[in-house]
């Protein structure tokens, strides 16, 4: 454990460029190992979670080196060519990695062996267990509490798998690219409905590797993702764009300390991950987007954010898929907003690293916040812009959830006695240099 109390901070001002973003940094790796030829990536995540990919995809054949900061190559192999892992592969607190890659063993004539960490142990894993199963791969997982499937299993490829059309009974991106990537290798065409959009990176990726997706819309909004099997991957150079999720925790940051100005370069503005910016506008937020353009296939904006008075709002369930991962740190901006704050619909949040409407209810009520913790949501009544009380005698527990700890160290900037969090050390998933980024904008 690694404990860190985040004391009263501030203001925050300054010019930061966040690391790459962790879904595309997944999939290029993915990818570039299924691509026959050298791919070339720069601005690649460099975070645990990223490196459990890389490590894997090296079990399985590929070669993939860091070249330089950010930089990495990858010498693919081909879509069917992976190869049996020697080892178990350690997935660590990686639900991304995990599920992708279990796409991806299931429709090679392969057989894999996934183990992870405490909190990934614990996660569903039934959802992807169903759909592949279907395709034709065999899995034995250990069996949850709740009687679903999860870590540690075994899975055993179909060869050749079974062309499926599948409908997805969760809104999840994770299994709609599992069911796309055990797609990749499966004669035939596979499809992926999508009622309620999630977001859309395996989509552009494929595409732009060469693969023949294509993508309709019917007129309720539903998706229907079809992908031609036995595909022929072509290398690219990607360069990957700034992580929304991780520029997140410093909009927040900014915009709760009174006298902050903070300018954060190259961040993912891909519509299907951006609800966290109208959600904190229609909250009063001040985020300018400036010098708007594409990087890797992806829009992208510098964001000037400035300290705002915020708002409580209702948000709107529909949004919840844009912003899946940005609950903790809007539950942080709604207790410091004026008035009541409503959240719905976020049963998924439940069943990420750890739960996190009754981890972040329990955390911010240890921070003096005023949070009632309801089936699918939290009901937040905020200070009005005050700080939060903070000082607690014991340490917020993050239960190896990243995205807590980053959350309640914001909500310690922002409080008068402090925020002491557990362990600092889950941050090295998803963000190395968080910490270091905070620290240097409060001067
Ligand atoms: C991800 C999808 C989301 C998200 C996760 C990354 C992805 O998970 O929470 O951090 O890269 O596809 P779900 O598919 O479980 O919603």
């Amino acid at each position: 454990m690694r404990p860190r109390r985040f004391l009263p901070n501030g203001p925050l001002r300054g010019r930061i460029r966040v690391p790459g973003d962790k879904s595309i940094s997944h999939r290029s790796i993915m990818l570039g190992a299924l691509a026959v030829g050298e791919t070339k990536v720069t601005g690649l995540l460099e975070g645990e979670d990223v490196l459990a990919t890389a490590a894997a995809m090296r079990a399985m054949g590929a070669t993939v080196e860091r070249t330089g900061e950010g930089a990495w190559s990858v010498h693919g192999i081909g879509v069917g060519a992976l190869l049996q892992p020697q080892t178990p592969l350690d997935m660590g607190n990686s639900g991304t990695s995990t599920r992708l890659l279990m796409g991806l063993v299931a429709s090679h004539p392969i057989t894999a062996t996934f183990i992870g960490d405490a909190s990934l142990s614990k996660r569903p894993m039934g959802r992807v267990i169903t759909p592949l199963s279907q395709m034709g791969a065999r899995i034995e997982a250990s069996v949850s509490d709740q009687g679903g499937g999860r870590l540690p299993l075994i899975l055993k490829g179909a060869f050749p798998a079974v062309p499926i059309a599948y409908r997805l009974p969760v809104a999840s991106a994770q299994v709609k690219s599992a069911v796309l990537l055990a797609g990749l290798n499966t004669p035939g065409v596979t499809t992926v409905i999508e009622p309620v959009p999630t977001r859309d990176h395996s989509e552009r990726m494929l595409k732009g590797f060469g693969a023949e997706l294509e993508v309709e819309t019917d007129q309720d909004g539903t998706r229907i993702i079809t992908i031609r099997g036995e595909a022929e991957l072509k290398p690219q150079t990607i360069e990957v764009p700034g992580d929304p999720s991780s520029a997140a925790f410093f909009i927040v940051a900014a915009l709760v300390v009174e006298g902050s100005e903070v300018l954060i370069e190259n961040v993912g503005m891909n519509a299907t991950r951006a609800g966290i910016v109208t959600v904190l506008r229609q909250m009063g937020g001040h985020i300018e987007e400036l010098n708007p353009r594409e990087v890797g296939g992806e829009p992208v904006a510098d964001l000037l954010v400035k300290h705002s008075p915020l708002t409580g709002v209702t948000v709107d369930p529909v949004i919840v898929p844009s912003m899946v991962d940005e609950f903790p740190v809007l539950f942080v901006a709604a207790a410091l907003a004026e008035g009541r704050t409503v959240t719905t619909g976020l049963e998924e949040l439940r069943v990420k690293e750890s739960d996190r409407l009754a981890v972040m209810a329990q955390a911010l009520s240890q921070a003096g916040a005023r949070v009632e913790e309801t089936g699918d949501g939290l009901i937040i009544d905020g200070t009005g812009g005050a700080p939060l009380a903070g000082g607690a005698d014991q340490p917020v527990a993050t239960h190896l959830d990243h995205r807590i700890a980053m959350a309640m160290a914001v909500a310690g900037i922002a409080s008068r006695n402090g925020v002491e969090v557990d362990d600092t050390r889950p941050i090295a998933t998803s963000f190395p240099t968080f910490e270091a980024m905070l620290d240097g904008l409060c001067g």
